[in-house]
């Protein structure tokens, strides 16, 4: 039986949610029932900003730099969504360390998080080019609203009518955790100029202790071009219902600040204006 596939969002506490992979149950579940235990490692973004990227270095940092994981289960099956409606189901019963994915929101995220010593890596990437992946991942993920125009589409990434609560409270709501002990904080764009001294911080902050060829081969095969031909990771798997793969792929470019060939100078300017008055509370450049 096929499932028809909207374009729509559901309201879950203030927030707006795609509606064909979440549910209240789903969302509830994870922010008040979901039981963190103390190994557990949450990989937190907002959507674009490198989520399947540190999927698969993280996949590969526990299996010690051995690739095979990364290349024989699917990326939702080894690091699973928390909030997404299979969550429960998948994390449940997971044996520890369980590697799980969010876009919450710091609001929505585990109530139980707080009483352990589990950890967050949050990872944050240039807004504009954030907003130019999603422009495209719009066109070619039928869950998500899309505009053809970019011009009306980067109005909606500045309107309340993004999903995850939009980038701007996203990020600033998991900037309050910067100074918590049990948070990592990456940036997309530093990863792409340096992605071995990324991996070399984010295994010391789990306290995973991998040699120069383990570490090696996480950034071997958590390039981009390694991740673009991993069936595991590029979503081919994904039916057309739900990605129209013939308007682009999930691995799409890849770089930092892909924006620039996208903003006019106008939008530039609109949208820095929006981003100094958002983010006037917080130390944090771009
Ligand atoms: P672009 O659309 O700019 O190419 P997410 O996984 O959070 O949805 O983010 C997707 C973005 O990360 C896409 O950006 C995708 O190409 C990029 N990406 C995925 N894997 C990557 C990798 N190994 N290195 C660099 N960028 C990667």
């Amino acid at each position: 039986m096929s499932v028809e596939v909207k374009r729509e969002y559901m309201d879950f506490e203030g927030v707006k949610f795609p509606v064909n992979i979440h549910t209240v149950e789903s969302l509830t579940y994870a922010w008040k029932e979901f039981q963190t235990r103390d190994d557990d490692v949450f990989n937190v973004t907002f959507p674009k900003s490198g989520t399947t990227w540190l999927q698969e270095i993280l996949t590969i940092i526990y299996s010690n730099g051995d690739p095979t994981p990364a290349k024989t289960m699917y990326s939702w099956d080894r690091v699973p969504w928390l909030e997404q409606h299979l969550g429960r189901q998948k994390l449940e019963n997971r044996p520890s360390p369980r590697l799980i994915t969010t876009h919450l929101p710091i609001q929505l995220f585990p109530q139980t998080f707080y009483n352990t010593k589990a950890k967050v890596i949050y990872t944050v990437r240039n807004p504009k080019d954030v907003c130019v992946s999603l422009y495209y991942f719009s066109l070619f993920a039928l869950l998500l609203k899309c505009k053809e125009d970019f011009q009306e589409y980067l109005s909606m990434f500045l309107s309340k009518d993004t999903p995850f609560a939009g980038w701007f409270d996203h990020v600033k709501g998991w900037l309050t955790m910067k100074d918590n002990p049990n948070f990592l904080l990456l940036s997309y764009d530093d990863m792409t100029k340096d992605v071995r001294a990324n991996v070399i911080k984010i295994c010391k902050f789990l306290g995973k202790d991998l040699d120069d060829a383990a570490i090696d081969s996480v950034v071997e095969h958590s390039s981009f071009k390694a991740m673009k031909e991993n069936n595991m990771s590029n979503y081919s798997a994904v039916p057309d219902s739900i990605f129209k793969k013939d308007t682009g792929t999930f691995h799409r470019k890849g770089v930092s600040g892909d924006y620039k060939h996208h903003f006019t100078p106008a939008q530039e300017e609109e949208f820095e204006k929006i981003y100094k008055d958002c983010m006037k509370d917080i130390n944090f450049l771009f």
